[in-house]
C-alpha cells in the first residue's frame, strides 16, 4: 500500500499494514509477542490489521521461539527485508549506528514509516533521518528511545507544542539507576548490580554505554531537540557517568540527606540580554531525600518537565525492559499504522529556534567537595581561601572527623588527617574545577577524594544543620 492510499477494499476489506522487524532480542520478542497476542484489538484500532512481513535477526538458531512460531518470517538479510515492497512499516530494534542508519534512510526514502528505539542513532544523526522523512512524508517515531514504557516524547513534541518549556530533567537511564539504587540500599557491589541489569535486559549490548553515561546523554539529546525546537546531538551533551561514585560518596550523600542519582538536565538558558541557549548534560548529582527524584529506585525512570504555561510535569515509569520498551514501540505503531490507514502524517521535526549550547564551563551549579586535610592551624583559613580566590562562594563547611598517624605531603612526618565537607553555592563548572586544581597544589591538601554536584540543594544544606 502507498502512503495516503486509501485500504477499503469491497471485497476482502481493509488492506494489511505490513510490519519489518529489524532484530528480535530483549525489545523485539516482546515486539512480536504484543504484535501477535494483540492482533484483534489492532486491527479494530488501526481500522485494518496490523502483520508481521519478516524478522531480520543475525544467528537464527539463537531464536528457538522464534524459529519454531514464525519460522518463515525469519531472515538474515535485513537490508533485502526493508526493501520489500510489501513493507509498510520497519521497526528497528537492532541498535548502533551502521548498519542501521542506511537500513532506515532506504525504508524512508522509499516512503516506509520507521519505528526505532535506537537513541544511539537518534541522537548521533536524527538530523539526517528526520530529513530523508520529510522528503518523502514518511512518518519516523521514535517513543521508546527515551525512558522505556514512559509516554514523554509524545507528551512533548504534540501535548506540549503550544507552551514554552524551560527544563526537562530527570533519571532516563535504568541500569545505571538499578546500580546506584543497589549501592545506596548496601544491597549488591557494583558489579553484581551490573550482571543483574544486563541479566534482566535493562543494559546496552556494551554496558558501558550506560554507566559512563552515553546513553543517558544521547536521551538528553533527544528530549532537548523536542524541547527546545534546535537541533542537539549527542557531542552537544556534557556527558559524565556514574562508574566513579564510590561507596564513600555514597556514604557521604546519606550523611547530607541526600541520594546519588545520574541525572540529565537539558535547560532553556536566558542570558541578561534576552538572549537564549540550550544547556544539556548528564553526571551523577547529590539529590536531597525529599525530592521525589530519589525515590526513583531500581530501573524505574522519572523525567521533570517545567513550561511556562503548564508549569512543572512528572513522568514516572519503568525506563528499560522488554515488555515496557515494547509497549512504547506499540504506541508507535498503531499511530504510523493509522496514518497510513487514514493517509495523514505524523509531527514534523522542529528546529526553527537553533538556539546555541551553552558550554558546561559556564554553567553554575552546587557542589559538595571531600577533602582530606592535615588537621593544624590556618587550614580552614586557606582553603577557604583558595575558593574565594575562584569566587566561588562556601555555603556550609563541616569537619567530618580526624583520623591519626596520617602522613604529611610537604615534610613526612605524621600527624592527625581531618575531612572537611565544603557545600558551596552556585558557581560555574570552571571555577570549581579551577579551585580543585588550586586545592590539590597546597601541601595541607591530602586529596579531594570526592567532588559531587548537588541539585536542588536548599533542603540539604539545612539537612547538614549549618544552614546557608
Ligand atoms: P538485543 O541485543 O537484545 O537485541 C538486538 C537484536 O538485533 C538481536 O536479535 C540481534 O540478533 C539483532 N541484530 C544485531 N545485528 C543484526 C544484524 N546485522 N542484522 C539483523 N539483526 C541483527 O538488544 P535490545 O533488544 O536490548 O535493544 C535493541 C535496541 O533497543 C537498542 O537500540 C537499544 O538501545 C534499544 N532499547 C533497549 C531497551 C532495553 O531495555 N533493552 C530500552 C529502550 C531502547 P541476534 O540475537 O541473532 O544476534
Ligand atoms: N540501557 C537502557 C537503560 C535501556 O538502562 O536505560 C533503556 O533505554
Amino acid at each position: 500500500m502507498t502512503r495516503g492510499e486509501s485500504s477499503a477494499d469491497a471485497a476482502d476489506g481493509p488492506r494489511a499494514v505490513r510490519v519489518a522487524l529489524l532484530g528480535c532480542g530483549t525489545v523485539g520478542t516482546e515486539v512480536v509477542r504484543l504484535i501477535t497476542e494483540q492482533a484483534g484489538d489492532l486491527t479494530a484500532r488501526v481500522g485494518a490489521p496490523v502483520e508481521l512481513a519478516g524478522v531480520a535477526v543475525r544467528r537464527p538458531h539463537k531464536h528457538p521461539w522464534l524459529t519454531e512460531n514464525f519460522g518463515e518470517l525469519v531472515t538474515t538479510d535485513a537490508a533485502a527485508l526493508v526493501a520489500r515492497d510489501d513493507v509498510d512499516v520497519v521497526v528497528e530494534v537492532i541498535g548502533g549506528i551502521e548498519p542501521v542508519r542506511t537500513w532506515l534512510l532506504e525504508a524512508l526514502k522509499s516512503g516506509k514509516s520507521v519505528i526505532t528505539a535506537n537513541k544511539a542513532l537518534l541522537a548521533e544523526d536524527g538530523p539526517t533521518l528526520a530529513e530523508a522523512a520529510d522528503a518523502s512524508g514518511a512518518d519516523l517515531y521514535y517513543e521508546a528511545s527515551v525512558a522505556g514504557a514512559i509516554p514523554l516524547l509524545r507528551p512533548l513534541r504534540e501535548s506540549l507544542a503550544g507552551d514554552r518549556i524551560t527544563r526537562v530533567a530527570g533519571i532516563v537511564n535504568g541500569t545505571s539507576n538499578f546500580i546506584l539504587s543497589a549501592m545506596a540500599t548496601g544491597g549488591a557491589s557494583y558489579a553484581d548490580a551490573l550482571e543483574e541489569a544486563t541479566r534482566l535486559g535493562y543494559a546496552e549490548a556494551d554496558p558501558s554505554a550506560d554507566v559512563d553515561g552515553y546513553d543517558a546523554a544521547s536521551k538528553a539529546a533527544i528530549l532537548a531537540t523536542l524541547a527546545f525546537h534546535t537541533r542537539i546531538t549527542a557531542s552537544d551533551v556534557h556527558r559524565e557517568g556514574m562508574r566513579e561514585v564510590s561507596a564513600a560518596d555514597v556514604a557521604a550523600a546519606r550523611r547530607l540527606g541526600c541520594t546519588i542519582k545520574l541525572l540529565a538536565i537539558c535547560e532553556r538558558v536566558v542570558a541578561e540580554d534576552g538572549s537564549e541557549s540550550v544547556s544539556a548534560r548528564v553526571y551523577p548529582a547529590m539529590v536531597p531525600d525529599s525530592h521525589p527524584l530519589a525515590r526513583v529506585d531500581d530501573a524505574f525512570n522519572a523525567v521533570f518537565v517545567e513550561a511556562e504555561a503548564a508549569g512543572q510535569l512528572m513522568f514516572y515509569g519503568q525506563g528499560a525492559g522488554g515488555a515496557p520498551t515494547a509497549s512504547a514501540i506499540l504506541g508507535d505503531l498503531v499511530a504510523v499504522a493509522r496514518n497510513r490507514v487514514g493517509g495523514g502524517r505524523g509531527p514534523r521535526e522542529s528546529a526553527y529556534a537553533s538556539l546555541p549550547v551553552r558550554p558546561i564551563g559556564e554553567v553554575p551549579t552546587r557542589y559538595h567537595v571531600d577533602l582530606e586535610v592535615a588537621d593544624r592551624e590556618g587550614v580552614l583559613a586557606a582553603i577557604a581561601g583558595a575558593f574565594a580566590d575562584h569566587g566561588v562562594s562556601i555555603a556550609a563547611v563541616r569537619q567530618t572527623g580526624g583520623v591519626s598517624g596520617s602522613v604529611d605531603r610537604a615534610d613526612g612526618s605524621e600527624h592527625t588527617q581531618a575531612r572537611l565537607t565544603v557545600v558551596t553555592h552556585s558557581a560555574p563548572e570552571a571555577a570549581l574545577s579551577a579551585t580543585v586544581s588550586k586545592l590539590l597544589d597546597k601541601e595541607m591538601v591530602l586529596g579531594v577524594p570526592g567532588v559531587l554536584r548537588v541539585e536542588g540543594l536548599g533542603r540539604a544544606v539545612s539537612a547538614l544543620g549549618m544552614g546557608e
